[in-house]
């Protein structure tokens, strides 16, 4: 199997290192960051970013700071973890697997012994990392099967190795598809207003020699009716008990596209992106971003002075427009409550936080 051709973060000497995503692709730079407070900033500013990347950096940078609590009792320890916790769980409110890998990190904290847990901690950071690259490989193993050869494939957003600990989700079926020999062609949407489809999915179909097409959003709808697209592929930040999903802003749009044209969409996503104590999307918190991503495209301003704009990061597309989704488990085709249930199963213990 091919390996991913760049690291998006990992754990070094020099403390937690990730790719700057604001700068790619014109340059590849790295932040370093030393402390926990580095680590929420690149989650706030979306040096990093992607539910599961966001989930990894949370847990590294949760043991990271945890390193650097310098408590005389176990219960002052936990009373600064937990404040800690608290602070990253305020850096972005959609992507589940944040909250997630917090209560996974906080359950070690409250049961182990201080100070060696400590090293606990940051042994299960590297866990969360590690497990995430080998979940998305399983749900590209899965997934790999819906794709078939010569497909044009439409994705938004970035849902690939740089939104996760490594691989992807979306993008990782499409890599195992690849990886198979299949002869396929990947159309990215560019996804306004941060352009993660035009600076991060092209960037990183490229570097794996993946063929891909940029378009605009507003092409999505002429190249279904013109039959060049065979099925859509996204990721998601959280999916409702009945399977409503929040992903970028611009995928319910995607989804009643590909509904009309009667074209398979499917969501990948892990078992920790699904969010038990949900019912339905109109729960899913939406993050509203400053309205000058809006404005400014590049480092141009393209609107007037004295409007406002609108910002919504996320949107929710209902389960009845997902042909399926796909996780490490298997494909839930048709998601509903009764199907998604019988994953929460395994997992609701420790989905959520707070
Ligand atoms: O605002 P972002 O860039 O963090 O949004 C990312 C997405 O919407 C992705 O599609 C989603 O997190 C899935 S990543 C595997």
């Amino acid at each position: 199997m091919s390996k991913t051709p760049f690291k998006t973060i990992e754990w070094t000497n020099d403390g937690i290192v990730m790719l700057d995503q604001r700068k790619l692709p014109t340059r590849v730079r790295f932040i370093a960051c030393k402390d926990a407070d580095c680590v929420i900033e690149a989650i706030k500013t979306m040096g990093i970013r992607g539910a599961p990347a966001i989930g990894v950096a949370a847990a590294m940078g949760l043991a990271l700071g945890a390193e650097q609590i310098h408590a005389t009792t176990r219960e002052d320890f936990l009373q600064a973890f937990n404040a800690l916790c608290d602070r990253f769980a305020a850096s972005r409110p959609t992507a589940v697997n944040l909250f997630w890998a917090i209560r996974r990190m906080k359950n070690i904290a409250v049961s182990r012994p201080y100070p060696s847990v400590k090293e606990t901690l940051k042994a299960e950071a590297l866990r969360v990392w590690r497990e995430d690259i080998e979940i998305n490989r399983n749900i590209g193993n899965y997934g790999k099967r819906l794709i078939p050869d010569k497909a044009g494939i439409l994705t938004h957003c970035n849902a690939g190795a740089l939104a996760t600990g490594g691989f992807g989700t979306a993008l990782g079926v499409i890599y195992a598809a690849f990886e198979e020999g299949k002869n396929i062609q990947v159309f990215a949407d560019e996804t306004r207003p941060v352009l993660q489809g035009a600076r991060l999915t092209t960037w990183e179909l490229h570097q794996h020699g993946v063929p891909v097409t940029l378009i605009t959003d507003n092409m999505a709808g002429m190249l279904m009716k013109e039959g060049k697209i065979d099925l859509v592929i996204v990721g998601a930040d959280r999916i409702a008990r009945n399977g409503d999903t929040a992903n970028k802003i611009g995928t319910y749009s995607v989804a009643v596209l590909a509904r009309h044209h009667q074209i398979p969409f499917y969501v990948a996503a892990p078992v920790s992106t699904f969010d038990p104590h949900i019912a339905s999307g109109s729960e899913i918190p939406i993050e509203y971003r400053n309205e000058n991503e809006v404005f400014i495209c590049g480092s141009k301003r393209i609107a007037p002075r004295g409007i406002q704009a609108l910002n919504p990061a996320f949107d929710v597309t209902p389960a009845e427009f997902i042909t399926a989704i796909i996780t490490e488990k298997g494909i839930i085709s048709s998601p509903d409550t009764a199907s998604i249930e019988a994953i929460f199963s395994e997992d609701a213990e420790e989905s959520t936080y707070g």
